[in-house]
């Protein structure tokens, strides 16, 4: 029988000491693809930093939920490329990850043609850097986030009246955009696709007061039937990926631009959350593409 890997972290692993109060999603994705692999190949939830000589004993990994690796970004890499040199199916591919690692990737789907967010990159953010983003955006409020990160970890908003103390500062490859107000009343839409097929649509809001969808932060999930002008939105990203093979799994957030459009703000191939619960088939469709992968 096939064996699976979903690489988790201490931060994901039940029972782990220092588990994230966020991390029942571990739970929820790591029961729904169980289901529906429906005995056909082994399961195994494991640390992705466990010992070479125990992980290439699977013949595939999943990035389930292995948070962790946005503060250990070159170890993960290495570690991914040695999976696939012992080979392991990797999913997704150690050329996918490193693309999607760095969210400078906006930059190139943008050039591609997708409807991405306004964004200014500077090397590091302070005070100044965040003036000169109210004045280059003519907006009065701005998001500064990390270029690699996640979960809104590092993440801070300012407004010309609240605008960063005098010895704020972000020193690391940065981003900085305008803030969308359709996040507060619209939400942010997410759309996941599985070996390159729409699976299901839902719509993430902010908690009162708060404007980060995660569910850390109070966000609650919505299920929804995406218009079609929507969800062609989305797969005019998907198509835009610049890999020959569609990934096993994608997720691609968008939210609504001043001027109607939907507009990209990340396309996740890392270790998305896939959000089972609002698709009811999600877990019969990534066990049968984990499948088809293993051959
Ligand atoms: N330009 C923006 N305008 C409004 N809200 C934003 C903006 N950028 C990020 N956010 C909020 O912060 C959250 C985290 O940002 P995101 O770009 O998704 O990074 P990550 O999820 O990797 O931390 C988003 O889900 C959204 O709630
Ligand atoms: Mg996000």
């Amino acid at each position: 029988m096939p064996r699976i890997a979903f690489l988790a972290c201490p931060e994901t692993l039940p029972g782990s000491p220092t588990r994230r109060a966020d991390a029942f999603e571990h739970d929820l994705l790591f029961d729904a693809i169980n289901a529906g692999l429906a005995g056909r190949a082994e399961l195994v939830g494991i640390d992705w930093r466990a010992p070479m000589a125990e992980l290439s004993t699977f013949d595939l990994s999943y990035l389930g939920t292995p948070w962790d690796y946005t503060d250990a970004k070159d170890e993960f890499l290495a570690r991914l490329e040695d999976l696939e040199a012992a080979g392991v199916t990797v999913c997704n591919p150690v050329e996918v990850i490193r693309w999607n690692s760095d969210k400078l990737y906006l930059r190139d789907l943008a050039e591609r043609g997708a409807v991405t967010i306004p964004t200014l990159w500077p090397e590091g953010a302070g005070p100044t850097e965040v003036a000169a983003a109210f004045d280059h955006f003519g907006a009065d409020r701005v998001v500064v986030k990390r270029r690699v990160g996640a979960g809104a970890v590092g993440q801070d908003s300012f407004s010309r009246g609240n605008p960063p103390p005098a010895d704020w500062r972000l020193d690391q490859p940065a981003m900085i955009q305008p803030f969308l107000s359709a996040i507060q009343h619209e939400g942010e839409h997410s759309f996941i696709f599985i070996d390159g097929q729409f699976s299901h649509g839902l719509i993430k809001r902010a908690a009162a007061g708060d404007y980060r969808i995660q569910s850390l932060y109070g966000g609650v999930e919505v299920a929804v039937e995406p218009a079609p002008a929507d969800r062609a939105a989305a797969e005019a990203v998907m198509a835009m990926l610049p890999f020959e093979q569609a990934p096993l799994y994608a997720r691609i957030d968008m939210v609504r631009l001043d001027d109607g459009r939907l507009a990209v703000i990340e396309a996740e191939t890392i270790e998305p959350y896939l959000y089972p619960l609002q698709g009811p088939e999600f877990g019969t469709r990534m066990a049968a593409a984990m499948l088809r992968r293993l051959g």
